[in-house]
């Protein structure tokens, strides 16, 4: 049976020590296969959050993956932003900006949905394209039919009606059928701060909230996730921050089905 942790929006520069601390010992109690960490790593990428960042991840002692959020490029050093955007994200926290993990049992692929522009104003919209999910098909070509199928990038392929506002990663129309014919399980995000489950297309989507940061509004608190399961079967509890500590809500199950994946 698999063990995965799901932690978001780090956001270093705005972290709240004291939910760090907390989440550090539940990541060592539950002593997962892999931690996901899907972006916004830092909350201004400057080279001091970097560090505050890089030192996070030097402390865990279980396998991890982290893929960039928006907050993770530069918005005011624009000469850092697109002549080497991800410079310091290659030396301090992962050489590879889309790293898999494998065993008998999981398979996990990383996309980075950051964009340096965008058509629109808003650059922090992120994006998916062709040669990424082809990609990443390929990286799963030989991964055996038992082993459940993770996808996470920081930007959503689905929104709850309530956060339609903060807009799908852009391909995100295209992409979800080709995960859903390579057998993709599961798609983990952020972005939106906000965590919650939902199937589309025989898929689970999966988002935490930001974990560790103070940037939460409103009924929004600081969350994460722990993932369980195998091929068949998959549980999602989700931990929330309630002042002083973390919580778990109640567990929600998801069967296989003919059609994929059932549940809420
Ligand atoms: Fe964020
Ligand atoms: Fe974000």
């Amino acid at each position: 049976m698999n063990r995965i942790i799901h932690i978001s929006d780090l956001h270093f520069g705005r972290q709240v020590p004291d939910i760090v601390v907390h989440l550090m010992l539940w990541i060592d109690e539950y002593e997962p296969d892999l931690i996901v960490i899907t972006g916004d790593i830092t909350q201004r990428a400057t080279t001091r959050q970097y560090r505050l960042a890089q030192t996070f991840l030097k402390q865990l002692n279980h396998p991890y993956l982290v893929v960039p959020g928006n907050h993770d490029i530069s918005i005011h050093r624009l000469f850092r932003r697109f002549h080497h955007p991800w410079n310091r994200w290659r030396k301090m926290i992962c050489s590879d900006l889309e790293p898999v993990f494998q065993t008998d049992q999981l398979f996990a692929g990383m996309i980075n949905t950051v964009r340096l522009t965008g058509y629109r104003l808003n650059w922090s919209r992120g994006r998916v394209n062709k040669t990424q999910t082809e990609r990443l098909i390929k990286r799963m070509a030989d991964v055996p039919k038992t082993a459940v199928r993770i996808i996470a990038a920081h930007h959503p392929f689905w929104l709850p009606r309530e956060e339609e506002h903060r807009h799908l990663v852009a391909g995100a129309r295209d992409a979800l059928p080709v995960f859903q014919a390579a057998g993709v399980d599961l798609i983990l995000g952020g972005h939106i701060h906000t965590g919650f489950t939902h199937v589309e297309g025989g898929m689970i989507i999966c988002h935490a909230g930001s974990t560790t940061s103070d940037r939460v509004k409103g009924s929004k608190t600081n969350s994460f996730n722990l993932i369980s399961g195998d091929k068949n079967r998959l549980d999602i509890r989700r931990i929330q921050w309630d002042g002083t500590g973390f919580f778990s809500e109640a567990v929600k199950r998801f069967k296989r089905t003919a059609a994929g994946w059932a549940g809420k």
